[in-house]
């Protein structure tokens, strides 16, 4: 199958890029560069260097190349950057969407999976959230994703592009070498920001809240594996192939971890000392978010294979060998 990779040398993105090679699929990579790293992408993967948002950009791309399917993980991605500039949100990740979906329609690509995130949903009490729970977004960045979930759904019934929708929950660690993995600048996520100590380039991690209504007070959150998350789309391919229906799931492990294990989990896997403190809340975090991945098992035949220990093992494993990131910084 020849995919094309919007956003394809971001995290997640150059994750995906490596198992479909590894599974034989032909590889065409459309990245800005704005966050994605070059030195992320195997040399059997085509390059273009552009923006989703450039239109006759990817016009010449669908030209060019004989695209079969979409994968499409080219957004921005930081809660707390959104709701300070929720343009920029709706510009790149909705305008951008509007764009490929345009441009597919035109060359008749029916088939695409994209990035949705369990930010859709906003707060709830009651766990594990299933994929009919109510969407209320509390971020211009999780109102971006459900704008363009939805722009999905109208773009099937008139084109009839046909798409699966993932909702991923928290999603972290790195390819098993440590050869590729999560390099974002400035870094928000806990799993590399508690790495980063060991590796001393903080002095400690300060933990948001201890007064949450949790089990030891600090919040709960569902990790997935970088490496399940991509076999996940490449069975969300399989499943549009086979089924021809428009989807939306979860991708979670339907278990949580709460933001002081995950730290303890990272002295022993470590063996180093990591101080901590506790700091202010950070506005905006739900308590506990725990994805059901029911749907995902009975639709997709996926179940993710990797845990919290190896997640955190292999994160380690890419900051050891990259304690500058991809570069120079
Ligand atoms: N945290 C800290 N200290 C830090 C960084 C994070 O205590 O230095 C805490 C956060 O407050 C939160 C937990 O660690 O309680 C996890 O935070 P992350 O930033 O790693 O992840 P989020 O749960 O905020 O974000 C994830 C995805 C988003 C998605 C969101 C849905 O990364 O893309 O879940 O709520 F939108």
């Amino acid at each position: 199958m020849n995919i094309l990779v919007l956003g394809g040398a971001g995290y997640i993105g150059s994750h995906f890029v490596k198992a479909a090679l590894l599974e034989k699929h032909q590889v065409i990579v459309v990245d800005n560069l704005q966050t994605g790293h070059k030195e992320s992408l195997p040399k059997e993967a085509v390059f273009c260097q552009g923006d989703i948002k450039n239109k006759a950009f990817l016009t010449s791309v669908f030209q060019k190349h004989a695209i079969d399917a979409c994968v499409h993980f080219a957004a921005n991605s930081l809660v707390g950057e959104s709701v300070e500039q929720p343009l920029k949100y709706f510009e790149n990740n909705v305008y951008g969407t509007m764009v490929l979906l345009d441009v597919m329609n035109q060359f008749h690509v029916k088939q695409i999976v994209f990035s949705s995130s369990a930010a859709v949903y906003g707060s709830h009490q009651v766990m594990p959230i299933t994929e009919d729970y109510p969407t209320n977004p509390t971020s211009p960045y999780g109102e971006s994703k459900l704008m363009m979930e939805k722009m999905m759904k109208w773009a099937d019934i008139a084109y009839g592009i046909k798409y699966v929708s993932l909702r991923y929950f928290n999603v972290a660690g790195a390819w098993e070498d440590g050869s590729i993995g999560e390099d974002h600048r400035p870094e928000t996520h806990l799993i590399p920001i508690v790495l980063q100590v060991p590796l001393k380039k903080r002095p400690h991690v300060t933990i948001f809240g201890s007064d949450y209504q949790t089990k030891d007070g600090t919040c709960i959150r569902d990790y997935i594996h970088v490496v399940d998350l991509a076999s996940a789309h490449l069975k969300a391919l399989a499943y549009l192939e086979k089924q021809h229906m428009s989807l939306t799931v979860n991708l979670g492990s339907q278990s949580g971890y709460s933001n002081l294990e995950i730290l303890e989990a990272a002295r022993n896997i470590t063996n180093l000392e990591i101080p901590s403190m506790i700091g202010q809340r950070r506005p905006g975090d739900p308590d506990k978010l725990i994805a059901s991945n029911t749907l995902a098992k009975e639709l997709l035949d996926w179940t993710p294979q990797l845990d919290i220990f190896d997640i955190i093992q292999s994160a380690w494993r890419f900051h050891k060998a990259h304690p500058k990131g991809y570069g120079v910084e």
